[in-house]
């Protein structure tokens, strides 16, 4: 059922299919691999980024005449002498700038933690000294940061897709069903802390913008940069070699914009790095989620009526929109099917794309809500959602690109062993645990973006591939050395693969699990185009045979049909009595997610996510102070993430699912592995102790205070 059955396109051996050690790995773990913030730069100055400590107001001043004479400054850069930069305009990827990213523009202060002046000295300690010695005078002003369901001032937000679809009457549907669940599920404030912090360097040569940077697509980066300062995007270069993890935080931030300022004005390089802490206010978030799901069914399980609303915050300088409410889209029809995503407005900082934007915490509530109504109406929960299956996109009415949501049920019940469980709560005590498990569905649209790559056929035989893809930590940089080798059919040791450059010209971020898919459809278009050209007889010259592919073109035809990856999610918990822990015991996920290409880094990046779904089922939560408006404990001891001891057994395989569209049956699995992974944890937490959590984390103090009646039972 795994990938020993993924059939290869040709007859001939395939790459593709075949588990392959990481590229760089050696350079990875030999430290010979260098990240953007320890790239060496002669005369090099560093920078370092004075956020505010106030919540809303004015900067009324900026002392920074005494941190000028302390030892080692450069400069200091704030809203009283920065250059002026342009913020009306719409980047590559269809969004205006964020304005936390156009740093020192004006005095307003929208939230804590907001840039208000760049430090910049001969050393990083220098600069961090200074920085810190920086008086900020504010005229401060009262804050909201309060979020809540009840918040009247919230509105629809469309973000990347519409607020609203509605179809049917609810109240008719709801009314006239044999079993109704109405309930409210939260997810709280949680934070990517990818493992390397954002940082870069930047430089002027030779009349050219260069920015060493960490981010996850250096098209766009490049593209946002020049529009920020007013360059030809010929004029600007970035390069990101090497990127340790980014979950999507990693695009353009306000340290980048900074160095580049700071470059520009000391005509030397300077590198800004921003600290752990930093990126609570620097690097985005996902906004804090209050949802709202109705079900309702018929006897025999059939849904009549499914409402999920989703309300998420923004910020009071950009809209973004969480669209929690947008996975039941894809999932699930009903007579009457309503969604709605909404933000309110307050004074935080501006939250970003987070793995599987809008699917986690939606899957959360939704895949939450169907266990209750399986509970209710006495079905099994898997039998449910089959029954359940839709023959056509619920709200598009297109027709599914493939949809293997059954096979991976099956396969997944059948390993996990749910045949033999009992679906009573709360029966099964061993000590002081009670046990139970619990499952979940899981879906990520899937899609490309038009790419292009180069591929030079070189006289010694060998294949150089040039894309402006990311290696966010995915292994894509191997991914795409086992897809351009079938392509090329030769073996993978004949090919090189660079990336991270945007001199290769444009290409899709790694987001959107569109990455690794976008640039293989690029890398296997040029790799036709130069094999038939080398079938020519064409000899090799000095400098090679080179060509260019561009896929605009082709990705456009998807648009046909409702394409998306699936999955069957499945958690087994043991719940401690006497203290409320909750502890996962194993976790399998099976995923219908296209071809995969290498899967000993696709298992990662499945397993990621799986592992970050016990992450946001037990342990993230970031807490704003209402009262100052800021976190408490911004950093990794006072936010917790799951670690080595709270992840057990965990194991993700896969269905023979190639996508028929794609030229290398891709789907993409970037996201798909932490959606419905919290949900399924949640199910187990209810099935061990007959207790419903709706509200993550599910912390001990909420297990203790929810269940003392279950527990004492
Ligand atoms: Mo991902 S949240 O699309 O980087």
């Amino acid at each position: 059922m795994s990938t020993a059955t993924t059939t290869p396109a040709s007859a001939e051996k395939s790459a593709v299919g075949t588990a392959h050690t990481r590229v760089e790995g050696r350079d990875k773990v030999t430290g010979a691999a260098r990240y953007a913030g320890e790239v060496p730069f002669a005369d090099l100055a560093h920078g370092w980024l004075v956020l505010s400590t106030v919540a809303r107001g004015r900067i009324r001043a900026v002392d920074h005449e005494p941190v000028l004479a302390m030892p080692g400054v450069l400069t200091v850069l704030h809203h009283g002498n920065a250059p002026r930069l342009d913020t009306d305009f719409v980047g590559l990827l269809g969004s205006r700038p964020d304005p936390t990213c156009a740093v020192f523009q004006h005095d307003r202060v929208p939230h804590m933690g907001w840039p208000v002046a760049l430090v910049v000295a001969e050393t990083s300690e220098q600069a961090r000294e200074a920085a810190e010695a920086l008086v900020v005078h504010y005229a401060s002003e009262p804050h909201d940061v309060a979020f809540s369901g009840g918040r009247t001032d919230a509105y629809p937000a469309d973000g990347h897709m519409p607020a609203v679809t509605d179809k049917g009457d609810l109240d008719t549907e709801l009314a006239a069903s044999a079993a109704v669940v109405d309930a409210v599920y939260t997810t709280p404030e949680e934070h990517h802390n990818p493992m390397e912090p954002h940082a870069a360097t930047a430089r002027w040569d030779g009349g050219r913008l260069e920015v060493v940077d960490s981010n996850q697509g250096t098209t766009w980066v490049r593209g946002e940069l020049a529009n920020l300062f007013s360059l030809d995007p010929a004029a600007v270069r970035v390069l990101s070699e090497h990127v340790g993890g980014g979950f999507g935080s990693k695009g353009v931030r306000a340290h980048q914009v900074a160095a580049v300022m700071a470059a520009t004005l000391l005509q030397r390089p300077v590198r800004v790095v921003l600290t752990r802490r930093q990126m609570f206010s620097l690097a985005g978030y996902r906004s804090p989620t209050t949802q709202r799901v109705r079900l309702g069914c018929d006897a025999d399980g059939r849904l009549r009526a499914l409402e999920h609303r989703s309300l998420s915050l923004t910020s009071t300088v950009h809209e973004f929109v969480e669209p929690s409410a947008a996975v039941a889209r894809a999932m699930y029809d009903a007579d009457a099917h309503h969604t709605a995503n909404r933000v309110v407005r307050l004074d935080v900082p501006t939250p970003t794309w987070m793995r599987a934007p809008g699917e986690a915490p939606g899957s959360f509530a939704l895949e939450s809500a169907l266990d209750e109504l399986a509970e209710r109406c006495g079905i099994d929960p898997i039998d449910l959602r089959l029954r359940n299956e839709p023959e056509k996109g619920p709200v598009s009415g297109l027709p599914f690109g493939s949809r293997n949501l059954r096979a991976c049920f099956h396969e997944g019940a059948r390993r996990f062993g749910w045949a033999e469980r009992d679906p009573r709560p709360g029966l099964r005590r061993e000590g002081r645990w009670l046990l139970g498990t619990g499952t979940a569905a899981a879906s990520f649209p899937a899609g490309a973006a038009p790419s292009t790559a180069v591929l030079t056929a070189e006289p010694d035989g060998s294949f150089t591939v040039r894309i402006a893809a990311a290696d966010i930590g995915t292994g894509a940089r191997t991914a795409l050395t086992l897809v351009a080798a079938d392509a090329l059919r030769v073996a993978p040791d004949r090919v090189r693969v660079r990336i991270g450059d945007s001199d290769f010209g444009p290409a899709m971020i790694a987001g959107g699990s569109m990455g690794t898919r976008s640039w293989a459809w690029a890398v296997t278009a040029a790799a036709g185009e130069l094999r038939e050209r080398l079938d020519l007889g064409a000899d090799i010259p000095p400098e090679g045979v080179t060509v260019r592919s561009d896929t605009s073109a082709a990705v456009g035809a998807l648009a046909q049909r409702e394409r998306h990856s699936f999955g069957a999610q499945f958690a087994e918990v043991a719940v401690d009595v006497t203290t409320g822990e909750v502890r996962v015991r194993r976790m399998l996920g099976v995923f219908a997610a296209g071809r995969i290409v290498n899967p000993l880094t696709a298992r990662n990046q499945l397993v990621g996510g799986m592992t970050w779904g016990i992450s946001m089922a037990l342990h993230e939560e970031a807490v704003r102070d209402t009262a100052s408006g800021g976190h408490v404990g911004a950093d990794l001891a006072g936010y917790h993430v799951a670690t080595h001891a709270d992840v057990p057994l965990v194991e993700a395989d896969w269905v023979d699912d190639p996508d028929p569209d794609d030229p290398v049956g891709i789907k993409g699995i970037g996201e798909i592995g932490i959606v419905g992974a919290a949900a399924a944890i949640a199910n187990a937490v209810w099935h061990a102790t007959g207790v419903r959590h709706r509200d993550l984390p599910i912390r001990p103090d909420r297990v203790l205070a929810a269940g003392q009646g279950a527990a004492r039972a």
